[in-house]
């Protein structure tokens, strides 16, 4: 797809569709007021015939409007004036996107000329071309004929002519963020037969070569030198080998300590031992979520350049049930020293977490975020909405949240109280992997909280926001839009 920045007046653009905002009022837009005056007054005809009254995502597509070169003009409801903001233009788009007649393939937005407090034109540009690009996003399913892609092909953005440069800079961010999605949702996708941690593998490594970025890819003996006891205790279970990936992105100062993301790739979860109900299992592919946000970032900050230092790490195995897997009360001793009595083998993301946590130190971090499908019990808490954020440091968390905001991918801070901590004690080992049901998303972090002591860290839960249920069972490529907001403003921070 291909997105360009225009000005000029809007009756000349010749496109397949046209899209002009109207409020819940009737009140029409500039751009719409422009094209009912030229049009002899053909839009305030369909307001009138109470077709359209502008209520927020509506749309009504028009034929042959005179005087006008677009080959359609489609109305779209804003909802109330005094209400709009950015999440409702993000709404706009999506829903002209969704309502778009099957002939279309080129169309032209003007919603980004009305003016939304405290957002310049850069941020509501970008923010049209990702919900255009996330819109119109295909499942790359298996099936005998392949599926198509969205016909959409060329979009072109009205701005006005002193707004072009920033608006081309805005195209390039939004387009950036949208293609980290886009391959987040693929890995999310993709079945637990084919993504396997070799894929993922295979997979960093080619974001490697396109993108410059340095990468290892360690196998299973390279992490038994590492003493990854609790990794790979999980791993023991599955014919399905192993790996710890690291990339590193080296675009910042060589003196400047890089930010260290580490994404929990369980590339199928059925519990181990411990074992899930069958219901809905084939959803335990999302389980590598917190990885794939973690590639799709990457592939984000290679696209964008980003003058910062980022390394990622991801601890990426199956967690399975078999003559070899780990039992309940197993104690296996992680990279840390610290030893682990496995109450349940279903908490097996803070196990692998653990020790990549305890391989970040090597890089001297200035902050470790940890991203992680991690507790069903974080769903029941906020629900699908925000990613739960955990932190040692509020002003680490107070950053996340921000990024969140900016990029409508918001999270909701937790606690991560001392009281907690003693739901974990152990009469067996130093730490017991579960701490009762109460809390669950809490004593989870609080778990991975001990093996992070050293540097200023944060936990993202994404369990109920990496993907979707139901009709519309897919990945979101969440949180690539708020890590990446987060990792642009280190960046402009550290000029
Ligand atoms: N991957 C799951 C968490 C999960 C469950 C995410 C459902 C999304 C939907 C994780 O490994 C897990 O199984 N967690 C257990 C922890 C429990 C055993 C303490 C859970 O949440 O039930
Ligand atoms: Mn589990
Ligand atoms: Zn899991």
């Amino acid at each position: 797809m291909e997105f360009s920045i225009k000005s000029g007046n809007p009756e000349k653009l010749r496109t397949d569709c046209l899209i002009v905002g109207i409020f819940e009022e009737r009140k029409l837009s500039d751009s719409a007021k422009h094209i009912d005056a030229m049009s002899d007054k053909a839009i305030s005809h369909v307001l009138k015939s109470g077709d359209m009254e502008g209520k927020l995502g509506s749309t009504l597509v028009m034929h042959q409007v005179p005087n006008i070169s677009a080959a359609r003009v489609m109305l779209v409801g804003l909802g109330k004036i005094a209400d709009y903001n950015e999440r409702h233009l993000r709404q706009a788009v999506r829903a002209t996107v969704k309502a778009l007649p099957k002939g279309v393939q080129t169309i032209a937005f003007t919603l980004t000329e009305i003016n939304i407090q405290q957002s310049s034109i850069a941020t509501k540009v970008a923010h049209l071309v990702e919900t255009v690009i996330d819109a119109t996003y295909v499942v790359n399913a298996i099936k005998e004929k392949k599926p198509e892609n969205h016909p959409l092909e060329k979009v072109v953005i009205q701005v006005e002519k002193t707004e072009t440069t920033q608006a081309e800079q805005a195209v390039n961010n939004g387009s950036g963020i949208a293609k980290g999605m886009r391959l987040a949702k693929d890995l999310g996708n993709l079945p637990p037969n084919i993504c396997t941690p070799t894929y993922l593998g295979d997979q960093a490594k080619k974001l490697a070569k396109d993108y410059g970025f340095k990468v290892e890819v360690l196998d299973k003996s390279q992490i038994e030198k590492l003493g990854m006891g609790s990794f790979l205790g999980v791993a023991q279970g599955s014919l399905e080998p192993p790996k710890l990936i690291v990339l590193q992105h080296n675009k910042g100062k060589k003196s400047q300590k890089p930010v260290v993301l580490v994404g929990k790739g369980i590339t199928f979860d059925t519990g181990g031992i411990s074992l899930k109900p069958g219901a809905d299992m084939d959803e335990m592919k999302y389980d590598m979520c917190g990885a794939a946000s973690v590639l799709g970032t990457f592939k984000a900050i290679g696209e964008l350049n980003l003058p910062l230092n980022v390394v990622a790490i991801i601890p990426t195995c199956d967690n399975m049930p078999s003559g070899n897997a780990l039992k309940p009360g197993d104690v296996l001793t992680s990279m840390a020293g610290l030893t682990i009595e496995v109450l349940n083998t279903d908490a097996e993301g803070r196990l692998i977490l653990c020790d990549a946590l305890t391989y970040a130190e090597r890089f001297e971090p200035s902050a470790v975020v940890d991203i992680a499908t991690l507790t069903g019990a974080c769903v029941i808490a906020l629900g699908h909405h925000p990613s739960g954020l955990f932190s040692n440091n509020d002003a680490l968390a107070k950053e996340l949240l921000e990024a969140g905001e900016k990029s409508h991918d918001r999270a909701w801070h937790m606690p991560l109280w001392e009281e907690y901590q003693s739901q974990l004690d152990s009469n067996f080992a130093d730490i017991a992997n579960i701490g009762g049901r109460a809390g669950g998303s809490i004593t989870a972090a609080c778990f991975l909280s001990r093996f992070a002591k050293k540097y200023e860290w944060a936990h993202l839960d994404i369990a109920g926001t990496a993907w979707k249920s139901g009709k519309e069972k897919g990945g979101t490529g969440r949180p690539v839009p708020l890590l990446t907001t987060f990792l642009m403003h280190r960046a402009s921070q550290a000029k």
